[in-house]
């Protein structure tokens, strides 16, 4: 009898999980506290070969929230085979709206040595009128206001170049950084940024107790130092660690749903 109910607690629980990478969280952060400002969409980690996060639904919360621009902060495939189911979902949701991404570890591990492989997949997003930056800024207007979004390469697998990613920042204006691991922001030499938006950690993904999942998991400086989730103010930046879209490793989540953040900023 102990037995049987054991079974249906892990069984209950499992389908908890199972449930809860379904369970879309839409976040909002105002920066204006008035609501009039760029209105940014972050997603991140959408992991589209083990997501259960439709690219429709996404698709329903863009036309509901009609952002200003889409961010998204890598982690999409993880081998070159998952590449056009990748393109397909991107193209689902972000057709008409200025769409600005970078790259994340597991987009670079996808293609390994194979540099030529990895120049087709970003040439293959931006045929779809989405914007990829490895260190370069672009200028993003609203209502006449000019704000620049600086997207810097992956910490661990690409090549974060600082200096290059801010040459085309223009002054006056607000510095919105993307990148995929917030770890970077340990590295930027103070407030180079005003804002940084990050994905990586997932949240933990699978909550344990004493924080096991950050510890047995990962590595990375931030979660050891119980900066794990949401906004958080780092080296003088308001970085912003979003849970993400997808799932790493297994497609379970516990007490970390998937997460879309629409932040306005002034
Ligand atoms: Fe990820």
């Amino acid at each position: 009898m102990a037995l049987v109910i054991i079974l249906m607690v892990i069984a209950a629980f499992y389908a908890y999980m199972v449930f809860e990478t379904t369970w879309l969280k839409i976040e909002r952060l105002d920066f204006s506290k008035k609501g009039t400002g760029l209105r940014i969409m972050h997603l991140t980690d959408l992991h589209v070969y083990m997501t259960r996060i439709p690219a429709e639904r996404i698709r329903k919360a863009v036309m509901a929230e009609d952002p200003d621009v889409i961010l998204i902060t890598g982690d999409y495939i993880n081998k070159p085979v998952h590449a056009s189911e990748f393109l397909q979902y991107l193209h689902t949701f972000t057709k008409g709206h200025r769409t600005i991404i970078c790259l994340g570890n597991h987009d670079y591990r996808a293609f390994g040595s194979n540099t030529e492989g990895l120049q087709n997949f970003i040439r293959e997003i931006e045929a779809l009128g989405v914007e990829v930056l490895i260190n370069r800024t672009v200028i993003v207007e609203k209502d006449g206001k000019k704000y620049n979004i600086v997207g810097f390469d992956d910490l661990r697998r690409g090549n974060p170049d600082v200096a290059k990613a801010m040459e085309g920042c223009i002054p006056d204006a607000p510095k919105i950084a993307i990148t995929h691991n917030p770890d970077l922001v340990l590295s930027i030499p103070g407030k180079i940024v005003d804002y940084m938006f990050a994905g990586h950690f997932h949240g933990g993904q699978i909550w344990m107790p004493f924080n096991l999942e950050f510890t047995i998991l990962r590595d990375d400086q931030l979660c050891r130092m119980g900066i794990r989730r949401g906004l958080q103010r780092v080296n003088g930046i308001k970085v912003y660690l979003n849970r993400g879209l997808g799932n790493g490793v297994v497609p379970l989540r516990f007490l970390s749903r998937p997460e879309i953040l629409i932040c306005t900023i002034p």
